[in-house]
């Protein structure tokens, strides 16, 4: 059986932040097999960025790349504009990008504090912001979507659970669920619909020394009551349903995609 309802968003335009790597990526591939126009974002690796767009054309989707950093807001405007140039509108964004540079606490400098905050929040406020504008330029297209627009904040687990080493990254995180909740609240009476995936450990580039080794892994595993490590793809079409009609009642929700990460697994024994 397909997991993607076969084109479920035909004719939509997606964004996808930090789309030519891990789960960005997947998520680029579920909306195109979701019958969506992607535009690939990226920051530094074109030659990613253009193989999946070759790959989603090559499998009847239409697909660019974009280059931009999403915490510059002259980047931001500048992509959005392209964007919207090429297709007339946007529907979806997928506010995805997002580093980690982690540090012990006493070691960790301004200058990463101020990047991870810089990219995985303000860079979450500049696309939204301008992803709204462009939703109530356009209005509704009932044939399109039941929403005027949809977001989706990509968030993580540490949106909840505390990060030792990661202080930087988890307090980002933790900011994106109020700033998603915050904006849903905020426009969900114009029909845009905000919402967050916080996805638990996924195997992508990002935590690569979490998974690699098989010692890694059994630690990872054990974090996990699903007991599996998440693949980018599961993501992917979570994504695909909180963008599409099926989820219009859903707003400023966080769905934790994470085989149960946040279920304080050490106390299934203990307590
Ligand atoms: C982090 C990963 C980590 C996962 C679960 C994600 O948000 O980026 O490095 O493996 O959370 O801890």
């Amino acid at each position: 059986m397909p997991l993607i309802i076969e084109k479920t968003l035909k004719g939509q335009r997606a964004l996808v932040t930090g789309g030519s790597s891990g789960i960005g990526a997947a998520v680029a591939r579920a909306l195109a097999e979701a019958g969506t126009r992607v535009a690939i974002n990226y920051l530094s690796d074109a030659e990613d960025a253009q193989k999946l767009v070759d790959e989603i054309q090559a499998g009847g989707g239409e697909a660019f790349a974009v280059q931009a950093d999403v915490s510059r807001e002259e980047e931001v405007k500048l992509m959005f504009e392209l964007a919207i140039k090429r297709w007339g509108s946007l529907d979806i964004l997928i506010a995805n990008a997002g580093i980690q540079l982690d540090s012990a606490f006493t070691e960790m400098t301004l200058a990463q504090w101020d990047k991870v905050l810089a990219v995985n929040l303000t860079g979450q406020f500049l696309c939204a912001r301008e992803a709204v504008k462009e939703f109530l330029r356009r209005g509704l297209i009932p044939e399109l979507s039941s929403a005027m627009g949809k977001i989706i904040c990509m968030s993580s687990v540490h949106d909840i659970i505390p990060w030792a080493g990661h202080v930087n990254y988890a307090a980002s995180k933790g900011a994106v669920l109020m700033f998603m909740k915050s904006l849903a609240q905020e426009v969900a009476h114009q029909r845009i619909r905000v919402n967050a995936i916080s996805p638990g450990a996924i195997r992508t580039p990002i935590n690569r020394s979490a998974w690699e080794t098989p010692e890694a892994e059994r630690e990872l595993l054990k974090l996990i009551p699903y007991e599996r490590i998440g693949e980018p793809m599961d993501i992917g079409h979570a994504a695909v349903w909180l963008a599409s009609d099926a989820s219009d009642y859903v707003i400023g929700t966080t769905l934790y995609v994470d085989g149960g990460m946040t279920l304080y697994p050490g106390f299934r024994e203990g307590g």
